[in-house]
């Protein structure tokens, strides 16, 4: 069985390089001649952990090819999974532009049985659509089936998620769809009876459309635990008392659990935000009261007012001032910058007149893709050190290890006022206030 990867992003690339892993030949396609030229030198276009490794080893195997063409990936292989995007659109509803593109390709260069299956996140019904659009355009030539196996990977441990997956969600209408899914699947299923799981239990064989919801539902509910938890470090401010205490004790109830109960500058990067959005609107659309979920994302909007508010009180007037920003990607051990928090505190001091000094282990020359660099006004920097030096305050935005291992006395020494706004709750006030910074965070005493 050969299995074509249709779309090399964050989702298609780690999940091409899992297959692969698994000891499947696999062809991964994608109509950016660009990208599939940078990923056939043995080049991750973007930063993941173990990808790059992964892909030349893969390519030298001879058991990862890349090409171009989605027509010649769509001949050459069994089973297809569409890894396309489903940006948002206009109306917060999911852009399936992508997807319909791929589908229709797909219909006109069928030669044979296919099962073409959906990766993306995509509003439920998606796969029924699919489907439809597949027969309309294959003019009834050829048999297929449509699937849905969504996936659940993080970005920064992508492919770690793909090769330990903690469920796999099978939505097939057919017995053929579901054999051919099991089979791919097999040796990550064999891999948990060894560890003396039993894989039933982290094994799902569904229909298309709760497939489909398990995904969005999940992403929702993991959204609704940040905000709730932010919402939780508000009171928590307001009395005196500390959020990460209270997530702590939360999340002892093993029925709750301890993740995703960060409280901070809220949830930012390609997935949650939009995949919130596009939740909300299929909801509304079917006529469903989402108002749980529109707080959610006002809580999360609302995360930035907060942040400011705090630059604001700490630093009185911002104009003129020397900020170090640490942290630019949505979360830690990634460069990417998607919808994270540090695009709009960026806009919003510049606004104000700041200076700004950057600084983010991994994400810097992404970031100058949307902030050309200013002299005086807006610099990047390799070092937290350097980037703070001179600085009226610190504000950190992601929560990267390497700012825990900062020899924080050093940077006090250089900063104008040793100031820092910790907008991931990452360092402990005791320790930091002990070496004579104002230390302000979100939502602890
Ligand atoms: C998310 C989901 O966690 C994955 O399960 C899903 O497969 C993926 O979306 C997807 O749909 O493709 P990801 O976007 O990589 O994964 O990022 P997360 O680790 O979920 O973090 C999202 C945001 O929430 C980050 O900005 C992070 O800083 C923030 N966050 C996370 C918090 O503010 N608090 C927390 O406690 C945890």
């Amino acid at each position: 069985m050969i299995v074509g990867i249709l779309g090399l992003g964050h989702v298609g690339l780690p999940t091409a390089l899992g297959f692969a892993e698994n000891g499947w030949s696999v062809i991964g396609a994608d109509r950016d001649s660009a990208k599939v030229a940078q990923v056939a030198r043995g080049e991750a276009p973007f930063f993941e952990a173990g990808v790059q490794e992964t892909l030349q080893r893969h390519l030298n195997s001879g058991l990862l090819q890349v090409t171009d063409s989605i027509p010649s990936a769509v001949e050459s292989c069994d089973v297809l999974f569409v890894c396309v995007g489903t940006p948002q659109g206009d109306d917060g509803a999911a852009d399936l532009s992508q997807l319909e593109g791929v589908a229709i390709t797909i219909a006109r260069n069928l030669n044979g049985y296919k099962l073409i299956v959906e990766k993306s996140t995509t509003p439920v019904r998606t796969a029924e659509r699919l489907k439809r659009t597949i027969s309309r355009y294959a003019n009834g030539n050829h048999e297929f089936d449509v699937a849905v196996n969504p996936e659940f990977l993080q970005e920064g441990t992508a492919l770690h998620n793909f090769l330990n997956p903690d469920r796999v969600v099978l939505g097939v209408e057919t017995e053929r769809a579901r054999d051919l899914l099991l089979e791919l699947y097999r040796p990550l299923v064999a891999r948990s009876e060894l560890a003396g799981d039993n894989p039933e239990d982290r094994l799902i064989v569904t229909d298309l459309n709760t497939a489909e919801l398990i995904k969005h539902a999940s992403n929702a509910f993991l959204a609704t635990k940040i905000s709730f938890i932010n919402m939780v470090g508000d009171i928590c401010e307001a009395a005196r008392a500390d959020v990460k205490e209270v997530a702590r004790g939360l999340g002892m109830d093993p029925r709750i659990g301890p993740r995703f109960l960060g409280a901070g500058a809220g949830f930012g990067g390609y997935c949650l935000p939009k995949d919130l959005r596009a939740f909300v609107r299929i909801g509304e659309l079917n006529g469903v009261d989402m108002s749980l979920l529109r707080a959610v994302e006002n809580v999360n909007d609302e995360r930035i007012n907060k942040l400011m508010h705090k630059v604001h009180e700490a630093l009185w007037v911002v104009q003129g001032k020397t900020i170090a920003i640490w942290g630019l990607s949505f979360k830690p051990d990634t460069d990417d910058i998607r919808e994270a928090p540090s695009l709009k505190v960026v806009t919003r001091l510049l606004d104000e007149g700041a200076y700004l000094r950057l600084h983010d282990p991994l994400a810097l020359a992404e970031f100058q893709k949307e902030f050309p660099e200013q002299v005086g006004r807006l610099e990047y920097y390799d070092s937290p050190y350097e980037a703070a030096a001179g600085a009226d305050a610190i504000v950190l935005l992601t929560e990267w290890r390497d700012y825990l291992t900062v020899d924080l006395s050093q940077v006090r020494d250089t900063m104008e006022v040793p100031l820092l706004i910790d907008g991931r709750n990452l360092l402990d006030p005791a320790a930091v206030r002990s070496l004579g910074f104002e230390y302000h965070s979100m939502g602890r005493r």
